[in-house]
């Protein structure tokens, strides 16, 4: 299965993506990792495996619509089957949507419905849950609102900062967002409306 990532910040979900493509455990390889950030840590994690790395700067771009074009025209290049958002902090639109249908995938840092949007964690923290966690989902021509594949849950402690509570959070990402990719790359996620079933489902 052939990845194009789309990361805006410093790549540790890439990293974890990177690691398990290259310890076997994950039936994928990335074909290219694309960041709209020429600073972005991701397109470095890229280069040091010796993988395709590009920036495509959103800013030269008069409209979304044509900053997709040109993310799709590399993803379609490099022969993508499954675009994996990890920290891109940017909107799709549906010309994205459309070149690569059910075949998107982004991972939140929250237990979505719950806190939506940007500093999900903080959001968690202020709100005083008990619990908080991640979510792998498919993308929708919503904000965080399409279907979800994986999701884990960390405890929120007394004493938790949004850097505590967010270190906790990434640790689990970086142990679903391979997990729901390699569900993917064996053909056992079936999107049935809303929901997302696992064909066998999981112990
Ligand atoms: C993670 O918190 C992820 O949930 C959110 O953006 C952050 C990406 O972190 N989408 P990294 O760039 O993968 O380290």
């Amino acid at each position: 299965l052939r990845l194009g990532i789309l990361a805006s910040g410093g790549g540790t979900n890439l990293q974890a993506i990177i690691d398990r493509c290259a310890d076997g455990s994950l039936p994928a390889e990335i074909a290219v990792v694309i960041s709209n950030n020429p600073d972005a840590g991701a397109l470095e994690r890229a280069r040091k495996a010796g993988i395709p790395a590009r920036c495509i700067d959103h800013r030269p771009f008069t409209s979304r619509e044509d900053y997709d074009r040109a993310l799709v025209a590399a993803l379609r290049e490099s022969g993508v089957e499954l675009v994996v958002l990890a920290g891109f902090m940017r909107l799709l639109t549906e010309v994205l949507l459309d070149a690569f249908p059910g075949r998107i995938m982004n991972i939140h840092p929250a237990l979505l419905p719950a806190f939506p949007g940007l500093h999900a964690q903080k959001k968690a923290l202020e709100y005083g849950v008990r619990f908080a966690g991640c979510t792998v989902h498919f993308v929708d021509n919503g904000v965080d609102t399409g279907p979800i594949i994986l999701q884990a849950v960390v405890p929120v402690l007394q004493d938790d900062t949004e850097e505590t509570l967010s270190r906790r959070i990434l640790q689990q990402e970086h142990r679903i967002y391979p997990r729901a990719i390699e569900l993917f790359a064996q053909g056992r996620l079936r999107i049935e409306g809303r929901r997302v079933l696992i064909d066998p489902p999981l112990d």
